[in-house]
């Protein structure tokens, strides 16, 4: 059955290591039937969430006019989400910190979705998994299908492209 995919991708190098990994798993969803679609976070306005708590009304909507409410209309519609950092400090990034914060008209609504997360360090991740973790952990039925370390340049690792690929393929 053809799936609707997601792929939230953080970092502001675009085609660089965790980017790449977003493509890959972008062209193995597509490949294996299924409709993907990637949101580089970096080419979007977003800015931060104002905590008014205007989104905690029935209509969960955001009071601020910019990129992301597309976004996640499309996150609630999916059956599969990726979420992909570079870790910086041993943590996830700050923009995909900033998105998880303006995604809270919907934290608690997201439910039964499939998740993939991808994360690129140039030697460790430390924790950067957690707050990940954390805010998946906040929306309802998650299943964390798999999670995938990049450590240094992507573009020599072709297990961890073909990994994420058939990840992709078979999500
Ligand atoms: C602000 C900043 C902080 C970083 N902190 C870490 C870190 O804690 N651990 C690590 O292994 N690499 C760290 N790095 C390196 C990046 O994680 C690494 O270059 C990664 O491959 C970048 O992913 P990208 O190509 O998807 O942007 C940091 C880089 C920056 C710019």
């Amino acid at each position: 059955m053809s799936k609707k995919v997601v792929v939230i991708s953080s970092s502001p190098r675009k085609g660089q290591n965790s980017d790449t990994l977003c493509d890959e798993f972008v062209k193995g969803a597509i490949d294996g039937g299924n409709e993907a679609k990637k949101y580089f976070l970096e080419d979007i306005e977003f800015s931060s969430c104002k905590a008014c708590y205007a989104c905690k009304t029935p209509d969960m909507k955001c009071v601020q006019q910019d990129g992301i409410a597309p976004i996640l209309d499309d996150m609630m519609q999916a059956d599969v989400i990726v979420y992909a950092t570079p870790v910086y400090y041993f943590e996830m990034c700050g923009t995909l910190k900033m998105f998880f914060d303006r995604c809270y008209p919907i934290f608690r609504n997201l439910d039964g979705k499939d998740y993939y997360i991808i994360m690129a360090a140039g030697s460790h991740c430390g924790d950067a998994l957690t707050g990940i973790k954390n805010f998946i952990g906040f929306s309802a039925n998650p299943e964390i299908k798999e999670v995938f370390e990049c450590i240094g340049n992507v573009t020599s690792q072709k297990d961890i492209l073909e990994k994420v690929y058939e990840a992709g393929r078979n999500c």
